[in-house]
């Protein structure tokens, strides 16, 4: 049976995560063998540039060496893991993966476009997902979600007033370009409506993926 690569993107507060584990079950249940993963990191090296890039105290790296850092990760990522299980027929589904240097570093913050694309062609080649969803949100919303869900797990209060201190337009920047990915590659791209709740989100995944596996 033939391997695929699917990844969820999206900004924060979507539910990529729970998304994830719903699709695995799903594949699971027609007896697939599945492997969740995420960016940056996956395996042990990436995980370890994923600490320079995420942690505070990882340094102040220029937008290039950034992006140089993402794709060095990315690297390690495709060749060890994610392109032999595809090719044992395994899912690899992961959470994350170049839609969101294109999204967070290119339309977020402003780094060039074309010099990620060029990265990326030196690092991937032609290798890309076979399926992308991009689970949509208004900022508002999104943000809210996401400080609920931190609130919860730190036991902090007031969400509502820190989240309106928060400045938006970077996440507003950061969601045009997620769209404007979808537009220009509309086959492997699906954009879904993040706000209809857990199981409408999924109905709406689960129908690409069967008209993925019988295509
Ligand atoms: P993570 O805690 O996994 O965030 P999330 O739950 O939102 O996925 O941290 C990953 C962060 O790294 C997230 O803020 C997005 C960012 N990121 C980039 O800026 N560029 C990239 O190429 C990738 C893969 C992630």
């Amino acid at each position: 049976m033939r391997g695929l690569f699917i990844t969820l993107e999206g900004g924060e507060g979507a539910g990529k995560t729970t998304q994830a584990h719903r699709m695995k079950e799903y594949f699971e249940l027609q007896g697939r063998e599945v492997i969740l993963t995420r960016e940056p990191g996956g395996t042990p090296e990436a995980e370890k540039i994923r600490a320079l890039l995420v942690q505070r105290d990882g340094g102040n790296w220029t937008p290039t060496a950034e992006c140089f850092l993402f794709f060095a990760a990315r690297v390690m990522h495709v060749e060890t893991l994610i392109k032999p299980a595809v090719a044992e027929g395994k899912i690899v589904i992961s959470d994350r993966f170049t839609d969101s240097t294109v999204a967070y570093q290119g339309y977020g913050h402003g780094f060039d476009l074309n010099v990620i694309e060029q990265v990326r062609q030196i690092a991937l080649g032609d290798f890309e997902p076979d399926l992308t969803f991009v689970l949509d949100l208004p900022v508002k919303e999104g943000i809210k979600r996401s400080m609920a869900q931190k609130a919860v797990a730190s036991g902090a209060e007031n969400t509502e007033d820190r989240f309106e201190k928060l400045d938006t337009s970077f996440h507003e920047r950061l969601r045009h370009g997620f769209l404007e990915i979808a537009k220009f590659e509309p086959k492997r791209v699906k954009v879904i409506d993040a706000t209809q709740g857990v199981d409408g989100v999924f109905k709406k995944i689960s129908k690409e993926l069967s008209m993925l596996l019988h295509a």
